[in-house]
């Protein structure tokens, strides 16, 4: 059977019937072949290629969940993808990523302490009062307005021990982004902000032991962690200045639209916009974190699989704004650029979507890295030829943002 996969899913003793792109793009003269070389295993997963056709008749088949593309698909997904260019964001009054990081980091955490806090009164049976997080994401807010890169960059860096909080304050993040993208503004956009604060504070009651097990989940565990949505929604629904907004993102933030999320397995029209936003905003910062399960997926690689699930997943339209809200190619990715230069993206523009601000560190003409430049690809005859996977590379991107 033929099947068309990613080349990092490639492994010796594969058959490669056939290499994706024109011939004048890799260095392999022949069609079709047994890969028994190490060296052509190690060509294959540099020279910028991304799948290849594999006959699993004659050689062996892809391991595990290695995902199988088909062209079709993908072409319509990179449309889908493209779509969100069409729409360019409102210019706003922006600063550079330097001059937010400080302030971005200080509402990040003072977010994070008001969300350790808001799970101990949880455990301790003590009721919340919403308002209370009313200033908290207005400074998020106006961070956001003023370099939205700086937190939600920030906000995506966390590890096993602090998920949970910084997941809270991340979504609460995304879904100011996104909201501000939608057109929300005043007490909406902050009700928006509030609700990812606290749509997983369902989550204290949750046993640790099963919210933070490195492991597969049991039926029964996975059971438990269902109870997440309902659990919070009871906590807000009994809290002082209770918000409708908060409630409804709390109780089906895992819902699709298709009615194969839970609890209510609800979807249509009885899914509200906030639930939508909720929806993605959750399952993207998920997918680009540290876990104490798995390592966390490259900002636009996430996007690109979000993009292949979306239909029955999430709503078409949210999906787009949020697109436009994080960058096609967001701040952090790996990028090969048409000089043969990688570059990471650190700054989007109101420019464009395909045009942000890169640092370009390192030549793979000749092997080396340089003095990283920064590049305004808007301003450049520069381009971005393809995303690379840093894991490939081994680069550490923080140290080159500075984030
Ligand atoms: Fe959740
Ligand atoms: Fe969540």
């Amino acid at each position: 059977m033929l099947k068309k996969i990613q080349v990092r899913d490639l492994r010796l003793g594969m058959y490669v019937q056939e290499i994706c792109g024109s011939w004048m793009e890799h260095p392999f003269w022949k069609k079709s072949f047994d890969l028994t070389s190490e060296g052509d295993l190690r060509t294959l997963k540099t020279c910028g290629i991304r799948d290849v056709w594999i006959d699993t008749g004659k050689g062996l088949d892809v391991e595990g969940e290695a995902v199988v593309t088909a062209p079709e698909e993908e072409q319509h997904i990179e449309q889908e993808l493209q779509l969100a260019v069409q729409n360019e964001p409102e210019p706003v009054q922006r600063v550079s990523l330097q001059q937010e990081i400080l302030r971005a980091r200080a509402a990040l955490e003072q977010g994070k302490a008001a969300v350790v806090s808001m799970f101990g009164e949880v455990r301790m049976g003590n009721a919340l009062k919403i308002s209370d997080a009313g200033p908290l994401v207005d400074e998020i807010s106006n961070s956001i307005s003023r370099n939205p890169e700086a937190f939600l960059n920030l906000a995506r860096l966390k590890n096993a021990d602090n998920y949970t909080y910084l997941h809270s304050v991340a979504v609460c993040g995304l879904m100011i982004a996104l909201g501000k993208q939608l057109g929300l503004s005043g007490s909406t956009l902050r009700s928006a902000g509030v609700a990812g604060l606290m749509h997983d504070v369902g989550k204290a009651l949750i046993p640790d032991d099963v919210l933070n097990k490195p492991g597969k989940l049991t039926d029964e565990e996975f059971t438990v962690i269902k109870g997440h949505p309902r659990k919070g929604w009871e906590i807000l629904n009994v809290s002082e200045g209770t918000n409708e907004i908060a409630l409804d993102v709390c109780l089906h933030h895992h819902e699709r639209v298709d009615g194969r999320g839970y609890p209510e397995k609800i979807s249509g029209d009885e899914l509200t916009l906030f639930a939508r936003m909720g929806a993605v905003c959750d399952v993207y910062d998920a997918l680009t974190s540290d876990r104490c399960y798995k390592k966390g997926w490259e900002p636009a690689e996430a996007l690109r699989k979000m993009a292949e699930w979306r239909q029955g997943h999430f709503d078409e339209r949210v999906f787009h704004a949020f697109v436009r809200a994080v960058g096609i190619y967001p701040t952090g990715t790996l990028v090969k650029l048409k000089s043969g230069h990688l570059a990471v993206v650190v700054e989007q523009t109101d420019k464009g979507l395909l045009t942000p601000i890169v640092k370009a560190f390192y030549s793979l003409k000749s092997n080396e890295p340089f003095t990283p430049q920064v590049v305004d690809l808007s301003q450049s005859q520069d381009a971005i030829a393809n995303i690379e996977d840093p894991a490939r590379w081994g680069f550490d991107l923080k140290q080159i943002t500075g984030v």
